[in-house]
């Protein structure tokens, strides 16, 4: 097996004189001598000296996106910006790239926009290789994090015949020929022929299985892709996002909060002592980015000292009617911005609002507990007063909601009529009802979307440049 030695390393080693094989993508070639090399582990490139005695033919082939491999001696460097570099012996090119096609060359800096476009090419460029580390980084933490609790990971399905939130918004999994659909006596699609009986669906979220883990494991979570067939085109909206959803048993609201808030400081951390080299070239990626604003739209913070603020500050927690207060007695309020909510107790904020009272208000990340009943889902716990769900949602600067959970209605006979009222299959969510059979007890569990975390946490503006494939109502090109 061929060794070879990763950039990071030597780069962080600083050692020199010795040998080494290193592996990668040719970056630029410059003055018929220096390659930059970059192999993917830093945003770093290796500079490689040649031999100016190289064969012309062979130097002719060291292209922007050519794959090599370098045999030679780390040395010190006479030049500007790195300590070290590599006095190359041998290169072999293991894949050319024709320069007049590839079209990540150094000098015509790409757009996002156009980089979308070419997503299949996108993780060689400094934005997208610090992006993607740093999602690897957080996914890692995640597992940590829960790990580090004695909760178990549970792998909830993604073929799933339930619509765990209620809301209608599922993609449909069908093994009938779609050319030859058949039908009932009314003309509809009949599912009894179809895989499990009837209409299957990619999940919406693992939830309801995670329940089942709970009640047997105590703290569980699951982390998989979930899918909603809504159609947003917002740059926080995905049609396949990932989810982080943990479900723990004897846990009210109260403990739902402390852990929900602990995990996001938690994994914000682990990147901030981690991956400091890629949020650093990100904190400053978005500096040129906000030079294009006008100052007063500038934020007052770098990446890294927002990131350093939600660690060391405790989230503001207050219930949905105080919100609705606060927004009532604001100020875009008397310009009748707001004017709405004040007769209309029991609407569901928009965005505009989240953004009003955390960017605004109170400039710190907002629990918001205790929402109206109809504006969540079943399976939330009722509160005394006959209106409100022991709901929290999370939001977050610039993002809004990042986090949506509950203590869920562990009483039976609530649940089935709560179920009833809203019209959903009580026979056959009975396997979700054995929970309150057999065993209830108080749980309660959140979700994070994932994507929504690595936006907060990379200050990239759109969801779709956090996710290597972004699935979005217009597109999903591979
Ligand atoms: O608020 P949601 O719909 O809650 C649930 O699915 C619950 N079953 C969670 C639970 O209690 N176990 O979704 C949870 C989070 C949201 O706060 C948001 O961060 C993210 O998932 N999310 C999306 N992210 C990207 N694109 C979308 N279309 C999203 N929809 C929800
Ligand atoms: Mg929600």
């Amino acid at each position: 097996m061929s060794q070879r030695t990763k950039v990071k390393q030597i780069l962080a080693d600083e050692k020199v004189q010795y040998d080494v094989t290193v592996k990668g993508w040719i970056r630029s070639f410059r003055n018929n001598q220096f390659i930059a090399l970059n192999d993917g582990s830093t945003n770093n490139n290796l500079q490689i000296v040649i031999d100016p005695a190289t064969d012309p033919a062979l130097q002719k082939r060291f292209t922007a996106g050519a794959a090599i491999s370098v045999r030679g001696e780390v040395i010190a460097s006479q030049g500007k910006g790195q300590r070290v570099e590599v006095k190359a012996r041998e290169v072999e090119i293991l894949g050319d790239s024709d320069p007049e096609k590839y079209p990540l060359q150094l000098k015509n800096k790409p757009s996002l926009e156009y980089l979308r476009e070419i997503a299949h090419l996108r993780f060689r460029t400094n934005t997208f290789g610090a992006v993607f580390r740093v999602r690897h980084s957080l996914a890692f933490a995640v597992h940590q994090f829960f790990n580090e609790r004695g909760f178990v990971y549970l792998h909830t399905p993604v073929i799933t015949a339930s619509d765990a939130e209620g809301a209608g918004e599922m993609f449909r999994v069908t093994t009938l020929p779609l050319n030859n659909l058949p039908r009932d006596v009314d003309g509809e699609i009949d599912f009894k022929e179809d895989f499990f009986g009837r209409a299957t669906n990619l999940t919406v979220s693992g939830q309801l299985e995670g329940e089942l883990g709970a009640m047997a494991f105590g703290d569980i979570y699951t982390f998989g892709p979930t899918f909603r067939a809504e159609n947003s085109n917002t740059a926080r909206h995905l049609a396949e996002f990932w989810m982080i959803e943990p479900e723990m048993a004897f846990y009210d609201l109260e403990d739902n909060m402390n852990l929900a808030e602990a995990f996001i400081k938690y994994v914000i951390n682990y990147v901030l002592q981690h991956n400091r080299e890629d949020l650093e070239f990100l904190a400053q990626r978005l500096v040129e980015e906000e030079k294009q604003k006008p100052q007063q739209e500038r934020s007052e913070m770098s990446l890294l000292e927002k990131l350093e603020f939600v660690v060391n500050n405790e989230f503001m927690r207050l219930t949905y009617t105080e919100a609705i207060d606060i927004l009532k007695n604001s100020k875009p309020n008397k310009s009748k911005k707001f004017q709405y909510l004040i007769e209309d107790w029991g609407a569901d904020l928009q965005s505009e609002h989240e953004r009003y009272l955390v960017e605004k208000h109170f400039k710190k990340p907002v629990i918001l507990t205790d929402y109206p009943a109809a504006i969540k889902a079943f399976y939330m716990k009722q509160n005394e007063d006959g209106k409100t769900v022991r709901a929290m949602d999370i939001l977050f600067p610039g993002i809004g909601e990042i986090v949506g959970g509950s203590q869920r209605e562990e009483n039976y006979d609530k649940l089935v009529t709560r179920m009833e009222q809203m019209h959903l299959p009580v026979e056959e969510l009975s396997w979700y009802l054995d929970t309150r059979r057999f065993g209830a007890c108080p749980h309660a569990g959140f979700g994070l979307g994932f994507e929504r975390l690595v936006l907060f946490v990379t200050g990239m503006g759109n969801i779709r440049d956090v996710i290597p494939f972004p699935r979005t109502p217009k597109s999903a090109e591979f």
